[in-house]
């Protein structure tokens, strides 16, 4: 049997990465995987917590930052480790890039800082595979004003997003051995064949 894996699913608000993760993980659990799927801000009690107030608390980018990595600490301790060890696949809607984007790239925090939390909170510990939902700003902003309601992120400005989808580009360049990019602004069809195509031939699904 494969070694079990640690998947995350990135992108900006409206790529659409969530509606895929809920497929994907139907064609792991069809192989005969058991995967639990979580999510961040959030994963445990404590993080969900956390998420409520993130999302609709204004505070300093850099407490923003801090809580981001405090759920994350307890999400990895708790949740995501325990799940690896028992042979269980977990697969995050975002995790750690999540927070170089959005609080580093969208809010400015400085990318020293944001080093010395993730080497704090999870140092050697990082995803075996990340999925980079990638699309302009201008189509995201499209999808998501279908939304009626929208969190304190989702209200940000056009500028914003841009910053945070150009940090995500940064991370994927500088961390190329685990990211997938996935065009997302194409119709979900075809994003779906180019995760059957790109995706699931990756080489970690053929480990043992
Ligand atoms: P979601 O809408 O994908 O569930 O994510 C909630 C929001 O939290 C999303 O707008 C991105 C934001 N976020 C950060 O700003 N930093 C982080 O580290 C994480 C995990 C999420």
């Amino acid at each position: 049997m494969n070694k079990a894996k640690f998947i995350t699913f990135e992108g900006v608000d409206g790529a659409g990465k969530s509606t895929h993760l809920a497929w994907f993980v139907e064609v792991l659990r069809k192989s005969g995987k058991k995967v639990l799927v979580t999510r961040e801000p959030g994963g445990t009690p404590m993080g969900e917590c956390l998420r409520e107030i993130l999302l609709n608390q204004s505070m300093h980018a850099e407490a923003e930052a801090l809580l981001m990595f405090a759920a994350r600490l307890e999400h990895i301790e708790q949740v995501i480790k325990p799940a690896l060890q028992l042979g269980t696949w977990v697969v995050s809607d975002r995790f750690s890039d999540a927070s170089f984007a959005y609080q580093g790239g969208g809010r400015g925090v400085k990318v020293a800082k944001l080093e010395q939390l993730e080497c704090w909170v999870h140092e050697n510990f990082q995803p075996d595979l990340t999925l980079l939902f990638d699309i302009p700003v201008e189509v995201a902003r499209q999808r998501l004003s279908k939304n009626i309601t929208l969190d304190r992120f989702e209200q940000e400005e056009g500028t914003f997003f841009e910053k945070v989808r150009q940090a995500y580009l940064e991370r994927f360049k500088n961390h190329s051995d685990r990211f997938v990019l996935i065009d997302a602004s194409q119709t979900p069809e075809k994003v779906k064949e180019n995760l059957e195509k790109t995706v699931l031939c990756h080489p970690i699904f053929k480990e043992r």
